[in-house]
């Protein structure tokens, strides 16, 4: 392993003197750049147990955007009826000559949608908040599950478990499919629900075939208002909306490593830190991380990673 990263972390994009900026979240930010798009800008920023660290991890932000850019291209291909809010991944022209190389390929120009106020989340193994629920009470989100589920192990088929979607700092509630239909409209909570699993067992299947168990992952939606369209918005099966496990170290019946955030947990757990604020990993642990999530890129692309990748999504495709 190369012991040394080849480039700084890119902390925050800072383009709000060219573009309103509409929204900041743990790892993005998203400038508006006229009424009906926005540039959806991800930085290097990477949280765990809750927290943003002080640094970053080089590349990341690049790696979910073109793993994201991958999977939008992809599922079309598989779903030719669905409506995704990616335009491209070419920079709008007032970004200057200067800024260009930093904005490319961590930027994703997209439509703008009115969001769905749930997280679409869909699982095809039994971990995490769905797993600590089993065990009190044999169901999901208030489902009732078979006896007899080990932890890790997979669930008789993909199961739909959305949750609310929490102001910053709070927390997501798990919530019932059917008190999704109260929330957003039964309408609107079939078509999410129906797209979700097709779109998790499309990739699931993908992933697999390239070494990684999508045990679970989480979409956005929003709606186009003047078409009455549910579009698939946000980032798409990236490491950081998903939970993926090499296939090589799966063994149901404990927990299993994170693919790309185990080294940083391990730290923090080992040193106290897990929760805490205001903390820098060391360069060890960025280098580790950051090539994890490089790794997630290839296995998931097929595709070498390299800094300054030159592919670039033109109508939605991706071009080299
Ligand atoms: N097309 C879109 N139009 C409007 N908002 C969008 C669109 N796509 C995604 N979003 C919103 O943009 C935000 C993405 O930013 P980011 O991922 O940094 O935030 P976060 O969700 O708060 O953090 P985390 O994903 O780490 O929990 C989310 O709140 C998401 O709902
Ligand atoms: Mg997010």
């Amino acid at each position: 392993m190369d012991s040394q990263s080849k480039s700084e972390p890119f902390m925050r994009s800072d383009l709000q003197d060219i573009f309103p900026l509409v929204a900041q979240g743990k790892v993005r930010e998203i400038y508006e750049l006229d009424e009906k798009t926005l540039l959806f800008v991800a930085s290097d920023r990477i949280s765990a147990y809750d927290v943003i660290l002080e640094n970053g991890v080089p590349n990341k932000g690049v790696v979910l955007t073109l793993i994201s850019a991958y999977w939008f291209k992809f599922l079309k291909a598989a779903l030719p009826t669905l409506e995704t809010h990616c335009i491209g991944l070419n920079l709008p022209p007032q970004i200057p000559v200067e800024l260009r190389p930093k904005y490319q390929n961590r930027s994703m120009v997209v439509r703008k949608v009115k969001v769905f106020p749930i997280e679409s989340i869909v699982r095809g193994y039994i971990a995490g908040s769905a797993w600590k629920e089993y065990k009190e009470s044999r169901t999901v989100n208030g489902i009732s599950m078979p006896s007899g589920l080990v932890e890790s192990g997979r669930l008789p088929k993909a199961l739909w478990t959305p949750s609310t979607k929490a102001d910053q700092g709070d927390h997501d509630i798990n919530i019932h499919p059917k008190y999704a239909g109260k929330l957003i409209g039964q309408k609107y909570a079939d078509q999410i629900q129906s797209i979700s699993v097709t779109l998790y067992n499309v990739a699931y299947a993908h992933a697999y075939s390239r070494g990684i168990i999508i045990a679970d992952t989480k979409f956005e939606f929003g709606l186009d208002v003047e078409n009455d369209q549910v579009i698939l918005i946000d980032e798409v099966l990236t490491p950081d909306s998903s939970r993926f496990w090499p296939v090589s170290k799966y063994e149901p019946g404990r927990p299993q490593e994170s693919f790309d955030k185990q080294f940083l947990r391990d730290w923090l757990a080992s040193n106290d830190l897990a929760g805490k604020e205001n903390v820098a990993m060391p360069a060890d642990v960025a280098r580790k991380t950051e090539l994890k999530y490089q790794e997630a890129y290839e296995r998931i692309t097929g595709e070498i990673f390299e800094d300054g990748l030159p592919s670039v999504l033109e109508g939605g495709v991706l071009v080299k």
